[in-house]
């Protein structure tokens, strides 16, 4: 075995470890893209047009599901809420900021926590379309949504294309932030470095 060959074994064992690592990342967000992918399936059933995915929405969908994360799933949580009792976060106002926005342009979105253990996505599906989110879904209202989970809780928040309601305020963050892109873009990556 000659020293390249042991190199390449060191860029093999790196790949692997590395797409490992990513895989278990959250951040590569595969029942957000799914979620996202079967809510539009069910607007085009209704002939409803498709949202587009608003990134300041997604941000503020994952550091709601964050607060959430360790609240165990009942049956007047998530998707049960009874309408008027949704939890208040005091720090809501630093989440807003975290992802440049302000309750201004945020005021006509709809969020829409759900809490279904592992995610099953036919759950998780039907959280949305058999509830009293079903009503938001099927709105033609909304144009854009932002998708962000943590454990066993996924929220949805749907945007306008109104200034109170489409989540646009001053600098967003830059499309390559967007962490789906990071995941993808690494793992390109790394199947380069795999194919050397
Ligand atoms: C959607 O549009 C198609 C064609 O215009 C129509 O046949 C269908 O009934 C519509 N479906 C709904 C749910 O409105
Ligand atoms: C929720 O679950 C509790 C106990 O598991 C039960 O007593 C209660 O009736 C349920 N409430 C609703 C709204 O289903
Ligand atoms: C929200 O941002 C808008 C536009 O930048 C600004 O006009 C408004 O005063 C802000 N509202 C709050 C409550 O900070
Ligand atoms: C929502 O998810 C819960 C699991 O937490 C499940 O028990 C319930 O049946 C789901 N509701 C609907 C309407 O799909
Ligand atoms: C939209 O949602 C509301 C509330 O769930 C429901 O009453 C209405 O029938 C739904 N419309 C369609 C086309 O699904």
């Amino acid at each position: 075995m000659g020293p390249s060959s042991s190199a390449k074994n060191l860029l093999l064992f790196l790949a692997l470890f590395g797409s490992v690592l990513l895989f278990r990342n959250a951040e590569c967000a595969s029942e957000e893209d799914t979620l996202f992918q079967e809510i539009n399936s069910y607007r085009a059933s209704l002939n409803l047009s498709t949202l587009i995915q608003n990134s300041n929405a997604a941000c503020l969908a994952k550091q709601l599901a964050g607060q959430f994360k360790n609240q165990p799933c009942s049956n007047t949580s998530g998707a049960d809420t009874v309408p008027g009792t949704e939890p208040q976060f005091s720090n809501y106002p630093d989440l807003l900021s975290t992802c440049h926005l302000n309750v201004s342009d945020t005021r006509d979105g709809a969020i829409m926590p759900a809490c279904v253990p592992d995610l099953v996505p036919s759950l998780v599906l039907t959280n949305f379309t058999l509830t009293q989110y079903n009503q938001n879904l099927n709105d033609t209202k909304f144009t854009g949504v932002g998708i962000g989970s943590n454990k066993n809780w996924i929220v949805v928040i749907m945007t306008t294309s109104t200034s109170e309601g489409d989540y646009t305020n001053a600098q967003s963050a830059s499309w390559f932030f967007r962490p789906g892109l990071i995941c993808h873009s690494a793992f390109l990556l790394i199947s380069a470095i795999f194919f050397l």
